[in-house]
């Protein structure tokens, strides 16, 4: 048994082998199965990318128009979901409804704990067509309205948006709600994907696996950044605030979200793809503000911190990005979880293939050879 020296937050240990995200930190390169991140927000669809993730290989026409249909047929909640979601408290905060309602899931599952591979992939994609029924239809009742039921002829981005606003997105705001979607599918072993595959390690189910993930992605350290972006954002007054918060914020050693990654010592390839989105939204709908002060906020950490490898992440421009899709500033991590929900679903089934329980060890650092002191000593 060799003596494995103590990573802090496991920095730079290998703890798994995907077949699915290629990540090179230092020259800011993200690959799905190969194919290069931006060639896919290029010319993708979300339901593409899934099918990707979970077999390793574009589909043919056929086999995606499948997929679809599979994916499709899982919008609709079960029957008494509604009601369920109905009674939760309106001002709860979505992730935290989110990660509940994963968890609830397996309530309305016959077969729960089912985790050969052909259960898993069904249940992922119960799991994956389902969630933004469920985000919407909170979304909806918190404001006094009606739940809008999912329409099986939209696509995932287009059904999404339809169940939130009542209405069909325009193909702008869809294409860019799906390039989202694309963007944020899959990362390597972050965080949220690590605790799904600790958890479904103990051969566990599906549905726990993806709930400690949700509530692994929610922190701001990870997918919760983006909210934290759209505060900050929110904060600076005007474009000539930013150089005065931002130095303020760097001068305090505060953390400043949306930038910094423990893989990226270089931009995040997604942080590209979205900025371009960014702008060309912010211009479409009267946000250019919002775009000059997160291009602002660039230029200041590019001079201040790029020497130290922080470079913006994946977190700082999807925050301009939701705003002007019109999305309310809770539902941004929600957002990163729905499109997430595809990688974690896809690390599941590779830690099931060939599984092995994930047991690492703790350094002990206490004392040794303590008496017991009865209470009347102490
Ligand atoms: C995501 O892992 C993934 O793949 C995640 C993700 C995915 O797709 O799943 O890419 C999504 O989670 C992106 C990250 C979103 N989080 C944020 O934007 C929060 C702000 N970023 C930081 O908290 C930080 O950069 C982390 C958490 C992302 C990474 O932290 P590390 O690797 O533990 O690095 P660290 O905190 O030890 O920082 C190293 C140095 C420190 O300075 P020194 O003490 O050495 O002088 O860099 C500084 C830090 O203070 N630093 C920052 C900074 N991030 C790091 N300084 C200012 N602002 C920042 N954002």
């Amino acid at each position: 048994m060799t003596t494995a020296t103590f990573a802090k937050g496991l920095e730079g240990i290998v703890a798994a082998e995907t077949q699915m995200s290629f990540i090179n930190g230092q020259k800011g390169i993200l690959e799905y199965v190969g194919i290069a991140i931006g060639d896919l927000s290029s010319h993708s669809t979300f339901e593409e990318t899934v099918f990707l993730l979970w077999n390793l290989r574009l589909p043919t026409k056929s086999e995606l128009e499948a997929f679809t249909k599979s994916l499709r047929a899982n919008y609709a909640l079960p029957k008494g979901f509604n009601d369920r979601i109905r009674t939760l408290p309106k001002d709860a905060q979505p992730m935290h409804v989110l990660r509940t309602l994963v968890s609830e899931l397996a309530l309305y599952d016959t077969n729960p704990n089912a985790n050969d591979l052909e259960a898993a992939r069904e249940k992922s994609l119960r799991v994956l067509g389902m969630a933004p029924t469920m985000v919407a239809a909170f979304d909806r009742y918190r404001r006094g309205l009606d739940a809008v039921a999912p329409d099986t002829s939209l696509t995932f981005a287009e059904n999404f948006m339809y169940m939130l606003n009542g209405e069909k997105p325009t193909e702008t705001m869809a294409r860019a709600f799906d390039i989202c979607m694309i963007l944020h599918a899959d990362h390597g072993l972050n965080n949220s994907t690590f605790t799904a595959r600790v958890i479904i390690s103990t051969l566990s189910d599906i549905y726990s696996a993806l709930t400690g993930a949700v509530g692994s992605l929610r922190g701001p350290l990870h997918g919760g950044a983006n909210e934290g972006v759209m505060h900050m954002l929110n904060e600076i007054p005007s474009l000539d605030a930013v150089e005065p918060y931002i130095m303020g914020k760097i001068e305090r050693k505060e953390k400043i979200m949306g930038f910094g990654h423990r893989v990226y010592k270089a931009k995040d390839p997604r942080a590209t793809d979205l900025q371009k989105l960014a702008k060309q939204l912010a211009e479409d709908t009267g946000n250019s503000d919002l775009y000059a002060k997160s291009n602002a906020i660039e230029k200041i950490m590019e001079r201040e911190l790029a020497a130290k490898g922080i470079y913006p992440n994946v977190d700082f421009y999807s925050a301009t990005t939701y705003h002007c899709i019109g999305l309310k500033l809770d539902l941004f991590t929600p957002m990163f979880a729905l499109s997430r929900l595809a990688g974690w679903s896809g690390h599941i089934l590779e830690q099931l293939d060939g599984n092995r329980l994930f047991r690492p060890t703790a350094q002990y650092v206490g004392p040794h050879d303590v008496p017991y002191t009865p209470m009347g000593d102490r």
